[in-house]
């Protein structure tokens, strides 16, 4: 059990403030033009994201067992079909494939951070931003090993079911994050650039936005919420019930997550407008190819980068620590309660092997192609935008539908009815409706 409501929201934002916030959102903002983007996204955060996290750290709260348990159990109550029981082992997959792929771009943080402890230290810096990138996409060994390291400082974590290191890394670390994000923020409005990054970001060119765009957007609001996958019912089942609004929490987790994606974009945009990069097409290397040219050129350059990727890692690992831990917690509930470490072992390799593939996907194995997509962009599709809001439906439709509605009602006590009803009504019919267009028209 979490020790109070604060810890919760500790974890909870610690789960949903991580690359997707500073890696993923700048890049896929940059690849699927800019304020069209940005503006789809933010509504799916509102009409989408905020009911379903709800939905999702509701359903935890009131099974109190792994995601799959808890909505077994949720559906016998509610004398609803036990098939319901399929729904988390989706997001339990999902959850586990995002963190092979994540695994490796974190390990690309550590490679960052270490790059910058040898220049502190007197080595050379980093003048040629893109061919520094290049270089370690082109090396599976560096790339293997960082992917290693990152994937045993996970494990240990969810192997041990440590609470306190989870709190003090999200208590004390998030806020330096937060800091420095605003540093950069700071030295764009210096760079000249950053009228244009607002622009970029905020100004949506309305004909931009086809079926790809929404669902790249849909897809990124559920990854940085960490919804679909079950991470946040995974924690919620470890939320005490007394007098902790879901509602009012669920807006300050989301507000945060937000909050640090447009602070990281107006950060990074400045950036890259004033080094001379195309703010369009910037691909997964977007942060590392732009930022170090901002380091390289402030006074202290060196420890501002050192700072910003250690806790960019920081950042990445509390995220991973909830893509492990709702499969971990599933199969030690049913392997029985000693198993725990050898499941996350298990999990953690599988999941090392599978990014594995992924970082191969960027040099042995680059003319391995699904369409226009290498397999690391395959899993990273798949996933994040087609797993993730599918599974996030389906929470939705089960809350809606198959939850018995004194069950919903009780764990939502605060609620006014109108208010109550609303977001019945967007679970059952809204969230669902809206997702299926998204993904039909896509398809289409
Ligand atoms: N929300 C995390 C981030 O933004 C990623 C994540 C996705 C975490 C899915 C858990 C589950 O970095």
């Amino acid at each position: 059990m979490w020790s109070s409501r604060l810890v919760f929201i500790l974890a909870a934002t610690g789960s949903a403030v991580g690359l997707g916030n500073i890696w993923r959102f700048p890049y896929m903002a940059s690849d699927n033009g800019g304020g069209a983007f940005v503006l789809v996204y933010l509504a799916c955060i509102a009409i989408l994201g905020l009911p379903i996290l709800i939905a999702e750290v509701l359903v935890g709260r009131q099974g109190r067992r792994s995601p799959v348990h808890s909505v077994v159990t949720i559906s016998e109550a509610s004398r609803a079909s036990a098939a319901w029981g399929l729904m988390p082992v989706m997001g339990i997959l999902a959850a586990l494939m995002i963190l092979s792929f994540y695994s490796v771009v974190a390990g690309w943080t550590l490679h960052y951070t270490w790059l910058y402890v040898q220049q502190l230290l007197g080595s050379t810096r980093l003048e040629d931003p893109a061919g520094s990138f290049g270089a370690l996409l082109g090396n599976p060994l560096q790339l293997g090993m960082w992917h290693a390291v990152f994937m045993v400082l996970t494990v240990v974590v969810v192997a041990l079911g440590v609470e306190k290191g989870l709190e003090r890394a999200v208590r004390w670390l998030m806020p330096a994050l937060f800091a420095m994000l605003l540093l950069l923020v700071g030295y764009g409005l210096t760079t000249g650039h950053a009228a244009d990054a607002a622009r970029f970001l905020f100004q949506p060119d309305f004909g931009k936005i086809d079926g790809a765009t929404v669902l790249a957007a849909t897809g990124q609001a559920f990854f940085t919420l960490s919804l679909g996958s079950c991470s946040m019912m995974a924690y919620g089942a470890y939320l005490p019930r007394d007098n902790i609004s879901l509602p009012r929490t669920a807006g300050t987790i989301a507000l945060t997550d937000t909050a640090v994606a447009l602070l990281a974009g107006m950060a990074i945009f400045p950036i890259v407008i004033a080094y001379g990069i195309s703010p369009e097409g910037g691909g997964p290397g977007l942060i590392f190819t732009s930022l170090p040219h901002a380091f390289n050129d402030m006074p202290l350059g060196s420890l501002y980068g050192l700072l910003f990727f250690a806790l960019l890692s920081v950042a990445a690992w509390t995220s991973s620590i909830s893509m492990l831990e709702p499969g971990t917690a599933w199969l030690s509930e049913r392997l029985g309660v000693g198993s725990r470490k050898k499941v996350a072992l298990g999990l953690a390799l599988f999941c090392w092997l599978l990014g594995l593939l992924a970082a191969l996907s960027l040099n042995r194995l680059a003319h391995v192609k699904f369409g226009e997509r290498d397999i690391m962009g395959l899993l990273e599709f798949v996933a994040s935008d087609l797993m993730l809001p599918l599974g996030g439906m389906l929470i939705a439709l089960f809350t809606g539908w198959a939850m018995d509605r004194s069950l919903l009602r009780g764990q939502l006590p605060e609620m006014p009815e109108w208010a109550f009803t609303a977001l019945r009504w967007l679970l059952r019919v809204v969230a669902p409706l809206l997702v299926l267009a998204v993904l039909l028209r896509a398809a289409l």
